[in-house]
């Protein structure tokens, strides 16, 4: 803890790298005289992280030196565990003319200018390595091994100066970056805070995982991820109707805290777990809740191959405190919910749904049950599919 009670960011200072007005104009003026590279959404959102200091220690895209070693040794070049490469790519064709000490203009689908890179560095990009260590497998069928395979051939390592980290951005009024979570939590009192990522709606079993934890801190983040996610995923602006009223119906205020993330999804299940607690260290929280199949998809990862990767970790380095549950479910024996560790009851006691029966429901205007998913939330699924149809 710091003398005013808060966790340090990751690497002990907040980074900050949106630039001031001055510095602003200067560079606008210059963007159109410098190469330009337009930035994929997943890269776009990194940029946000990077720009707001959510991925303190980091001040840019990495170089070959951080990239080899967060692949092999879930660390950067100073030792800080780091899970996952942030790249800036090109094609080698457009990498080719850019020289080294380059200033590069980084823009966004629309060509408006986020930021200026100076390139320190120009490496190939390894994606076969990078998809075998980070996301435990090659294959394409994968959505974050996709975006990897699709990136440019060569890495543009160096340092960023942000013009605007996002225009539009979705959410203002809970989108707050790493210093001002921090100031909420200090102006609350709150020392410990449990962060929650999620990119759901809150069913019963999230519900109860919050709960437990909030048991053991001062306050709990509900931080949900509202990035690049995968088609099928319910989209942000659904789910944020469904925290507020579950907020609202169902949590303490003076205890509850909601903001966003700007992160996009890699479902990189283990080492993106990891990601998202060092994300959470630097938003000012000091646990973070890692359950079933964290960050997972498909069949990639074991259950609960996400909280063991923290057992590879120095605790002390990683500064903030996974809280590992197990998988959870409504115990109609014990008219609670509960896991494997807490009831003894029946495999036919235990109410289990697939994510694709609950869309199969929620699709033909049915209510999940309650033990599931609390009637409010259903009903705004359920409107919301609706008015997809
Ligand atoms: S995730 O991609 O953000 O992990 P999701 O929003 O479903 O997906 O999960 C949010 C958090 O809740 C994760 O830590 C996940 O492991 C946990 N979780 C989801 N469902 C359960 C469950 N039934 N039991 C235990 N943990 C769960």
């Amino acid at each position: 803890m710091s003398k005013h009670g808060l966790i340090p960011p990751h690497g002990g200072k907040l980074v900050n790298l949106v630039v001031d007005d001055a510095r602003g104009t200067t560079l606008r003026q210059a963007a159109p005289n410098l190469p330009t590279i337009k930035l994929g959404e997943r890269e776009q959102c990194d940029l946000e992280l990077l720009a707001v200091g959510a991925m303190s220690p980091l001040t840019g895209f990495m170089g070959a030196a951080d990239f080899n070693r967060v692949c092999d040794e879930i660390k950067l070049d100073n030792d800080l565990p780091w899970p996952v490469p942030i790249t800036c790519t090109a094609a080698a064709a457009v990498a080719e003319k850019i020289e080294i000490g380059q200033q590069v203009s980084l823009t966004d689908d629309q060509d408006r200018l986020l930021a200026v890179l100076t390139v320190k560095e120009k490496y190939p990009h390894d994606k076969k390595m990078e998809a075998e260590k980070v996301f435990l497998t090659t294959d394409e069928a994968h959505p974050g091994v996709a975006v990897t395979m699709a990136q440019g051939d060569v890495c543009l390592g160096g340092p960023v100066e942000v013009v605007a980290p996002r225009y539009d951005p979705q959410f203002p009024e809970v989108r707050l970056t790493p210093a001002q979570t921090r100031a909420a939590f200090a102006e609350k009192g709150w020392e410990t805070v449990v962060a929650f990522q999620t990119r759901n709606p809150i069913h019963r079993a999230h519900e109860y995982l919050t709960k437990c934890a909030l048991e053991l801190t001062d306050g709990l983040l509900i931080h949900p991820l509202v990035g690049q996610t995968q088609k099928g995923d319910i989209p942000a602006d659904v789910r944020m109707k469904c925290y507020s009223v579950l907020i609202e119906k169902y949590y303490s205020p003076d205890h509850t805290f909601l903001s966003v993330l700007p992160a996009a999804m890699r479902y990189a299940g283990p080492r993106e777990a990891i990601l998202h607690a060092m994300l959470r260290k630097n938003y000012g929280c000091t646990h973070f809740i890692v359950g079933r199949d964290h960050a997972g998809v498909g069949k990639y990862y074991g259950t609960y191959d996400a909280q063991r990767i923290f057992d590879e970790l120095d605790p002390a380095a990683v500064g903030i405190t996974p809280l590992k549950f197990e998988h959870t479910f409504w115990c109609k024996k014990s008219g609670a919910m509960a896991s494997a560790k807490t009831t003894n009851s029946a495999k036919e006691d235990r109410v289990f749904l697939s994510g694709t029966a609950v869309r199969e429901m929620l699709s033909k205007g049915e209510r999940p049950p309650a033990e599931f998913t609390r009637p409010e939330i259903a009903d705004i699924l359920i409107e919301s599919m609706r008015a997809k149809q």
